[in-house]
């Protein structure tokens, strides 16, 4: 196995990381502090061709592949896990299920603009009684001739205070659970789609999210995505590359705490020398390390799985999604909390970013699935004989 990336992978990658370096991570604690909306950013992001990294360059996206996408993500949630998480959405819960199940005159009127960076979306799956039992929605449309009648909510929309558009799943058969659900492209403007005042969070605080309220909203039948009834399918399979998204962020906010902590480790002097010096900052450092590389691996995996997935669609990998997400994210927690830890007194202070690492690490577990689901979902896999 060759672990070397590619020229255009290390290209993307560095594109990324000076972008990260030089225009996120001088606004990100500001960001953090004031809870603005990174517009800017957001704009850079479009003309880099961050928004739309993995779809083809015909439908208006970046035509690498979904490691390189997972690269970009790592460094631009390393400066800043709000700008990251922005971006992951647009690229794996917007534009992922569009240009997969998309018909053709969808993808030109959405997925074009999404990934140009023109317009920017939004998946609503979540509703304010069901986050993980995601089948179990109560947000319907209803059929009337041509269109139809969309009512409900959905809630942590993240995105949705700013999106041009959601993808969002109804029930549209009662009867039928999780077969019972269908996908519509509703786009901001349509009379009854409305977006609410953003929500406040722990962390991330500059990726807005909403809750959106659907009254009587009608959209045509060409703007469903999918078959009827595909609905669940295309939510869980946009989950599964989503999730590789979240791994992803939640390891360039551990690896930015971790690269602080170790740095500070060699300036901070107690007991007469640098605390670097000291065995227990040293075991401490040995298992971020180990930590970040595990991770790190999982994701490739995840990542080059859902690449060959391209041209293999009947290839699963949400085993190796939900193992990456999993893993990375309760490491993410982890190593912030002891990157934080070597910085003591100052790691607790507002004048350090450890602290907003530390609160951002924790959505990673619950986000695009807990924990606990994505323990069920490799627990699935495994009893098959899945690894
Ligand atoms: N790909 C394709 N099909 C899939 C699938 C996948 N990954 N996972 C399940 N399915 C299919 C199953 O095969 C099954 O189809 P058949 O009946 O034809 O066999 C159907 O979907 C139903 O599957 P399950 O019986 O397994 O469904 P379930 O109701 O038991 O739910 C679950 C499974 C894993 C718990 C799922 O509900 C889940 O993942 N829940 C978490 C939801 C979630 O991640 N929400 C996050 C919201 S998005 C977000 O956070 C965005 C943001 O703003 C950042």
């Amino acid at each position: 196995m060759d672990f070397r990336l590619t020229d255009e992978q290390q290209l993307i990658q560095k594109t990324a990381r000076d972008f990260a370096t030089q225009e996120v991570l001088p606004k990100a604690r500001e960001l953090d502090e004031t809870g603005r909306w990174p517009a800017s950013l957001v704009a850079r992001m479009g003309e880099l061709g961050f928004l739309g990294i993995a779809v083809p360059e015909e439908l208006g996206g970046g035509g690498a592949d979904y490691l390189s996408y997972a690269l970009a993500m790592i460094e631009i949630s390393k400066a800043c896990a709000s700008t990251g998480v922005i971006m992951s959405v647009n690229n794996s819960l917007v534009c992922d299920p569009l240009l997969k199940f998309g018909s053709d005159a969808q993808k030109q009127e959405f997925l074009v603009p999404l990934a140009s960076g023109a317009k920017l979306g939004c998946f609503g799956l979540t509703e304010p009684s069901s986050g993980s039992d995601a089948s179990n929605m109560q947000t319907t449309a209803v059929r009337d001739g041509d269109e139809w009648v969309i009512n409900g909510s959905k809630n942590w929309i993240t995105n949705g205070p700013h999106a041009d558009l959601i993808v969002v799943f109804c029930n549209t058969d009662r009867t039928k659970g999780a077969k019972g659900t269908t996908a519509f492209i509703v786009p901001k403007g349509t009379p009854g789609f409305e977006p609410q005042e953003p929500d406040h969070k722990m962390g991330i605080h500059a990726a807005h999210s909403c809750t959106i309220f659907f009254n009587d909203c009608r959209v045509p039948d060409a703007y469903r995505l999918g078959e009827e009834g595909m609905g669940f399918k295309i939510a869980m399979n946009t989950l599964d590359g989503g999730r590789i998204g979240i791994a992803a962020q939640a390891l360039g906010i551990a690896e930015a705490a971790y690269e602080k902590a170790v740095a500070y480790a060699h300036e901070r002097k107690a007991f007469g020398a640098p605390i670097a010096k000291l065995q227990a900052i040293q075991f401490k450092v040995a298992d971020m390390a180990m930590q970040l590389d595990a991770a790190r691996l999982l994701i490739y995996r995840a990542a080059l799985l859902k690449e060959r997935a391209r041209t293999e669609p009947s290839l699963r990998h949400s085993q190796q999604s939900a193992t990456a997400k999993l893993y990375a994210s309760e490491m993410a927690t982890r190593v912030t909390h002891q990157a934080l830890q070597i910085f003591g007194g100052y790691g607790y202070s507002k004048e350090y970013d450890l602290e907003r690492h530390y609160r951002d690490a924790r959505i990673t577990e619950i986000y695009e699935g807990t924990s606990e689901i994505m323990r069920l979902v490799i627990a699935a896999g495994a009893l098959k004989g899945g690894a």
